[in-house]
């Protein structure tokens, strides 16, 4: 039986992961600060610990691992990671993770380890035009990203990839391109637009108008969770390191995605366009390289993996409004 560590299991990926990696027969240890509120994670052995001290990474990287899946970060959609405010914190917190997961791996001499990086890597550049952004893998140098966690991911892939030169690591990484789905954050201030605006139209009364930042010609695309997980798999399974794009290649404005998220829900409403953190104009996926190197790229059209997350965030709204008051 093979055994996976899934650092970062308490989160959103990383529960998928768990439950995918388990129903694929694995034994697998999850490592995370916090549980997963969802209650979604199957793992046969769940940490509470902290990444950013050494002593956790050297308790939970065992010499029996076969793999090793790093998605531990700090981590949120526009509203936390293009404000500015926590940028200190999060290249101080991921970059701690990536560091002490990496030696403890070298020294564990756990070979296969995969890393989560982000389309945020991205120069500025190549995405100022919202019809045609150019997000291919080899368009990431001369590096330009327009956010800090964009530059600590690009500084994490390199590092990643010095410790399969030198340490013989057998490196995997993949550029998430805005991952959405069923568990994911939808409230809170770290929520990614898909759920945010799946929150908003399911709070929302006929006739009501819902708020969009910015002037909702920006462009995205996103990509359901399952498909993130596939691809995840399979990358992990080939001889190719990447980095290599997991996104979807179904580029839509936002005011288009919302237009979508009500035409699901039913209801009347209409769009109020309010400023905000917008990140970059335009932004998708980029699927040759996949294609190429894995024979797999993602195929669910975006509307399928709407509708489950509409629906699934619409209960959690009825679940709270449910909840008993505390005296
Ligand atoms: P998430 O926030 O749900 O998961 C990250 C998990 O890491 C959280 O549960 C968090 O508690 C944990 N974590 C943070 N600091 C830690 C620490 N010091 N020690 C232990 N655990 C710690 O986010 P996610 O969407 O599941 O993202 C997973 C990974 O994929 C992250 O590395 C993220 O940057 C990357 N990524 C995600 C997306 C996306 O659209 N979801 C896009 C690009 C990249
Ligand atoms: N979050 C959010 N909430 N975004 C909104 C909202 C809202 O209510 N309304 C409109 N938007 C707009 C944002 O202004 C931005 O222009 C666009 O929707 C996408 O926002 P996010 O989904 O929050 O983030 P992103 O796509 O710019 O970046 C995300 O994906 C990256 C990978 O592709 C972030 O989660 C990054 O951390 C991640 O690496």
């Amino acid at each position: 039986m093979k055994k996976a560590l899934v650092c970062g299991g308490g989160g959103f990926i990383g529960g998928h992961l768990i439950n995918r990696l388990k129903s694929e027969g694995y034994w697998v240890r999850g490592v995370d600060i916090k549980e997963n509120e969802y209650d979604n994670n199957n793992a046969d052995e769940f940490i509470i610990g902290d990444l950013r001290d050494p002593n956790v990474a050297d308790e939970v990287v065992t010499d029996d691992l076969d793999e090793i899946y790093q998605l531990a970060a700090d981590m949120g959609g526009a509203g936390f990671v293009f404000t500015g405010t926590n940028d200190a914190s999060i290249m101080h917190n991921s970059v701690l993770c990536n560091l002490n997961v990496l030696e403890a791996a070298k020294n564990k001499g756990v070979r296969r380890i995969f890393y989560s990086s982000s389309a945020c890597m991205y120069p500025e550049y190549n995405q100022l035009d919202a019809d045609n952004p150019k997000c291919s893998e080899d368009s990431a140098y001369p590096a330009a990203p327009d956010s800090e966690y964009g530059w600590e991911k690009l500084f994490s892939e390199r590092l990643f990839l010095a410790y399969q030169k030198n340490h013989g690591l057998e490196v995997r990484i993949a550029r998430f391109h805005n991952i959405f789905g069923p568990q994911g954050t939808w409230d809170g201030g770290r929520e990614k637009a898909p759920a945010a605006v799946c929150r908003k139209v399911a709070n929302a009364s006929d006739g009501d108008a819902i708020e969009i930042w910015g002037d909702g010609k920006q462009t995205r695309s996103f990509l359901i969770v399952n498909e993130c997980v596939e691809g995840i798999r399979r990358l992990m399974n080939s001889d190719f390191s990447g980095p290599v794009n997991i996104g979807s290649e179904e580029m839509i404005s936002l005011n288009d995605f919302a237009k979508m998220v009500i035409d699901i829900s039913g209801k009347n409403l209409t769009i109020n366009n309010i400023p905000g953190p917008l990140g970059v104009r335009g932004r998708n996926s980029d699927n040759h390289l996949i294609q190429e190197k894995l024979g797999w790229a993602p195929s669910i059209p975006l509307r399928k993996g709407v509708e489950k997350t509409y629906a699934w965030i619409f209960e959690q709204i009825q679940q709270k409004v449910l909840e008993p008051v505390e005296a």
